[in-house]
């Protein structure tokens, strides 16, 4: 049987990336051009910015992505890309780089949703992972937990009412000093706290339970160092951090440790730019092995924004029959 091989492209937000995956599993190259310094100027990724910034990218990056799998264009049998939701103007550049190929190279052109993406970023280092299974899926721009019931088949269980989870570490980390991006600073800093110093507040949705809100412990945090400066007192930023951190992860282990007894599944998996979060694998876990569940959860540079998640969800969505025409168009609020 023939190999299968994607070529991938993935533009949502401020990384501009490519990749080539083989079979569906199989990573040949993962190309990524990262933003993140451009952006930590203005303590946030400016919209504007990132679009022409991945028009100056975007084709280095695929031409690299190729090169690195040792293929050309010739070998490609798709094309998958992503089209939502993310940032308007940055989704447009991959979608319209990834057509303009799709169509001189008269390949089949593949739309990805964002978050599939994120999750199918699980198989790559799992050949085992087969669905069903549960996935909390945390980033910067989303919090689902979603049941996993076939390749391409989900069903939301719950989602945040307001902030991301991302959203909620970056802004608390620009409150506490730490700047952009926030996640990974928090995490790092919080090594040196204590989780348990500072009391913040756990939001449990009680009529739906898998549901979060991460808005009223970013507001504790900000009231809590505005108390300080009131009294005159200091603060210790890695306490502030840990304890806020803790918040967090407690909320997020809770809720998707119900779903997973509920639903009777005995495989869990977490994805997105938080799921690096290191607080939050070792306390998912540990929490997976007292409940007797599988626990997987992809390397750092898969679960940051990546094209190879991309790859690996196109290739599923390829072997369902899913096709898109030239009228592919980027849709920034796309559902799963
Ligand atoms: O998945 P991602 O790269 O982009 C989106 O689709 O949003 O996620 C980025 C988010 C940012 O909010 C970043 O602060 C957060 O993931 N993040 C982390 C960590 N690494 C990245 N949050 C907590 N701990 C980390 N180690
Ligand atoms: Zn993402």
């Amino acid at each position: 049987k023939k190999d299968l091989l994607i070529l991938a492209i993935e533009s949502s937000c401020d990384e501009t990336a490519a990749a080539v995956v083989k079979n569906g599993r199989e990573v040949l190259s993962n190309v990524i051009s990262s933003q993140i310094a451009l952006h930590t100027l203005y303590g946030g990724v400016v919209p504007e910015i990132a679009s022409r910034k991945h028009i100056e990218k975007i084709n280095q990056v695929i031409e690299a992505a190729l090169d690195e799998a040792k293929v050309t264009l010739d070998d490609i049998d798709a094309i998958g890309v992503t089209y939502g939701p993310g940032l308007v103007g940055a989704l447009l550049v991959g979608v319209a780089e990834a057509k303009a190929i799709a169509y001189a190279a008269r390949k089949p052109l593949i739309g990805v949703h964002h978050i599939e993406g994120h999750i199918a970023a699980n198989f790559i280092e799992h050949k085992e992972l087969e669905p069903p299974f549960l996935c909390l899926v945390v980033s910067g721009g989303h919090t689902h937990l979603v049941c996993v019931k076939d390749y391409g088949e989900f069903e939301i269980l719950g989602r945040t009412r307001d902030d991301a989870a991302g959203e909620a570490f970056d802004k608390v980390a620009r409150a506490i000093g730490l700047g952009y991006p926030g996640g990974p600073k928090i995490d790092k800093v919080s090594k040196e706290g204590n989780p348990d110093a500072i009391e913040f507040p756990r939001a449990h949705m009680g009529d739906t339970p898998y549901d979060f809100s991460f808005s009223g412990v970013k507001s504790a945090v900000l009231n809590y160092l505005n108390g300080c400066k009131m009294k005159g007192e200091t603060w210790n930023q890695a306490d502030v951090a840990a304890s806020f951190q803790k918040a967090v992860t407690d909320v997020l282990v809770a809720n998707s440790m119900q779903a997973v007894k509920e639903y009777g599944l005995r495989k869990f998996a977490i994805a997105g730019g938080v799921a690096s979060n290191s607080a939050l694998r070792s306390a998912m876990k540990e929490a997976c092995e007292k409940n007797d569940i599988d626990f997987y959860y992809p390397s750092p540079i898969f679960c940051t924004d990546n094209a190879a998640m991309i790859g690996v969800a196109a290739y599923y969505e390829y072997l369902k029959g899913t096709r898109h025409g030239w009228d592919l168009n980027a849709v920034p609020n796309l559902k799963l």
